[in-house]
């Protein structure tokens, strides 16, 4: 899995990777030099008293340590480079991804998993990256280089190598191994964090509705614990590795010296050479220490990596046909056509909608009315291809939508939902979702068919420098600074400014009172003719000009007609009429 992501998202970089390799091969090349010519300064020029021949030799270290100085940050610049764009490369892949799942995937996975996925399981691949380019080549060499190196200064001390080096393995191996479950730990107690954390503040009126706090804090009390819990296990495992780390080191440094002392009395060695074994020896470690840290990189960028690629790997349900089927972009209403739909919410038993058959002919309003849970929602959702039909079709102007693009189906049908939603920034930025070069004549039209002229023109937000007023005036996410009725009017306008050819209103005008609502649709009639109008409504009011209106009840169409045909044959409509006309004002 880390290996596809890689792989995937690598080849953009590979001259800089290029690069990195051929500077941390002058630079690792240039580290092994040095601890011979220090060998040489001592044995060669100390020892004899030769002050020329240690100008020239100390004069060249100083050349070569530059060299490798220069090379090694030019590398880290270049590995820096790769694993940032990388990282930027795979959010962008996850976005895009996200972007196309529709509520059946959204549900999959739910949106703290994914936030921390494109964020934080990101950064542990980028992590992992950056770390193995910076030493994949720089260890084995360095390992490799660096025994040949100190054997070839003093053979009968190479033993030491023999011994430290898997010391060092062991200890730090050991650690490694407790590391890796308490990684896949840490992942999921961040997603638990953020799932509590993003429910609260959504939820924030309903906590304090309900002096929930309490409670809530204790939720997140207990998520905040368990994620402290694991970090603090690392951080434990992580102090025993530094000490035993410098314990190893300090060790073979003590053995060379006593060992190689001796030697040096018995002179079976000099001390330049002994000096450059005992640098040669650290850097071996350090090279067999940096390798491991690498290793230990690896379990976490693993399982992030498998939760990136999970996401990657989803199949949005709602394919982009191969080739898609060219309607008619403007012009009059497009027609619609349920043909036998059934539908089912995935993991559910029965079916919420059951063999569902009707036809909205283009330029008439249909209207569904049908009790709270009857699957109206459900049913006007399927007409913007939120989700496909578990079986039978829906049909656009003749035409399966499942064979148009996504492009063409949303330009064809606005549907004003259930639960509006409008996105942070201004109201003209908001309004012009659907028709990115709307004038702000326009704007103005489709808010004043909405009725909202009044507020929008009188609406100031923010102070001092940052005020804005009107069209200009800030929204906040999801439409949390305005009212109710505000943000219903404010989505019915938007999607009146993307004039679609089929309008869906799904219960657009519940949260307006009742001379408003009369307002709007009189307003919606005159600027919506020529186009195909549904309509799902709880008020008898809101639809009795309908051309057609279907009684849905438990998933299924019970009666279809006029208001009047409708209030001869079907039982179900007329209870629904006597139930309200206790309540509204008899017409
Ligand atoms: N995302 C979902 N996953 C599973 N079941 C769902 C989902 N959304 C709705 N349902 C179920 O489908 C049924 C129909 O819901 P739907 O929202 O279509 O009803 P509705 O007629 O629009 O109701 P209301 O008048 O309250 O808006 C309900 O029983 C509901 O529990
Ligand atoms: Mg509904």
């Amino acid at each position: 899995m880390l290996w596809t992501l890689i792989r995937r998202h690598i080849r953009p970089y590979l001259p800089h990777i290029g690069a990195v390799v051929v500077l941390q091969l002058v630079a690792v090349l240039a580290t092994l030099y040095l601890p011979s010519l220090n060998a040489d300064i001592i044995d060669n020029g100390v020892a004899t008293g030769d002050t020329d021949y240690i100008w020239r030799v100390g004069g060249l270290m100083l050349a070569v340590a530059m060299v490798q100085l220069i090379a090694a940050i030019a590398s880290v610049w270049f590995g820096a480079r790769v694993a940032m764009g990388m990282g930027r490369d795979v959010r962008r892949s996850i976005y895009r991804r996200v972007d196309r799942f529709s509520t059946e995937e959204m549900g999959r996975f739910g949106a703290p998993t994914l936030i921390t996925r494109a964020t934080n399981d990101v950064q542990q691949v980028q992590m992992l990256v950056l770390m193995t380019l910076n030493f994949m080549v720089m260890v084995p060499i360095m390992a490799i280089g660096g025994i040949i190196m100190a054997i070839q200064e003093d053979p009968g001390l190479s033993w030491l190598v023999w011994v430290s080096v898997p010391v060092l393995m062991l200890i730090v191996g050991l650690l490694v191994t407790r590391l890796m479950p308490l990684f896949e730990r840490m992942q999921t107690n961040i997603d638990s964090i953020n799932g509590v954390m993003r429910e609260q503040i959504m939820g924030i009126r309903v906590v304090r509705a309900f002096v929930r706090e309490r409670h809530e804090t204790a939720r997140f009390e207990d998520a905040n614990a368990t994620l402290t819990d694991t970090s603090v296990r690392i951080g434990r495992l992580f102090v025993i590795m530094g000490p035993a780390i410098t314990v190893v080191l300090h060790l073979a440094t003590a053995a060379v010296l006593w060992f190689g002392g001796h030697r040096v009395d018995a002179g079976l060695v000099q001390v330049g050479a002994l000096t450059a074994f005992m640098q040669y020896l650290l850097q071996i470690l350090m090279a067999v220490m940096m390798g491991t840290f690498m290793f230990m990189m690896f379990p976490r960028a693993i399982i992030s990596a498998r939760r990136i690629g999970e996401v990657l790997e989803t199949l949005p349900t709602l394919a982009e046909p191969a080739h898609p089927v060219a309607i008619e972009a403007d012009g009059g209403g497009a027609s619609l056509e349920f043909r036998d739909v059934t539908f089912s919410y995935p993991g559910a038993d029965s079916p919420v909608l059951d063999g569902v058959s009707f036809t909205a002919e283009a330029g008439k309003t249909t209207a569904i009315i049908g009790s709270t849970g009857a699957g109206k929602t459900t049913l006007v959702n399927l007409v913007p291809r939120l989700h496909d039909a578990t079986s039978g079709q829906v049909l656009l102007d003749g035409v399966r939508i499942t064979e148009l693009s996504r492009a063409t189906v949303s330009r064809a049908v606005g549907l004003v939902p259930q639960k509006p939603y409008l996105f942070s920034g201004t109201i003209a930025h908001n309004l012009r979702f659907g028709d990115p070069e709307a004038s702000e004549e326009q704007l103005w039209e489709a808010l004043e068919t909405a009725q909202a002229t009044e507020f929008v023109a009188e609406r100031t937000t923010g102070e001092g420098d940052a005020v804005a007023k009107g069209l200009e005036s800030a929204v906040s996410q999801g439409g949390t600074n305005v009212s109710g009725g505000q943000r219903q009017r404010l989505c019915i306008a938007r999607t009146l400014v993307a004039r679609p050819r089929l309008y869906v209103f799904d219960d657009s005008f519940s949260a307006l009172d009742v001379t408003t609502d009369a307002k709007v649709r009189e307003g919606l009639a005159h600027r919506t003719r020529g186009a195909t109008t549904l309509i799902v409504a709880q008020r008898i009011s809101t639809i009795t000009s309908a051309d057609q209106i279907l009684v849905l009840e438990a998933g299924k169409i019970v009666g279809r007609g006029t208001h009047e045909e409708l209030l001869e044959s079907s039982q179900t409509y007329r209870e629904i009429v006597d139930s309200q006309i206790s309540v509204e004002e008899p017409a």
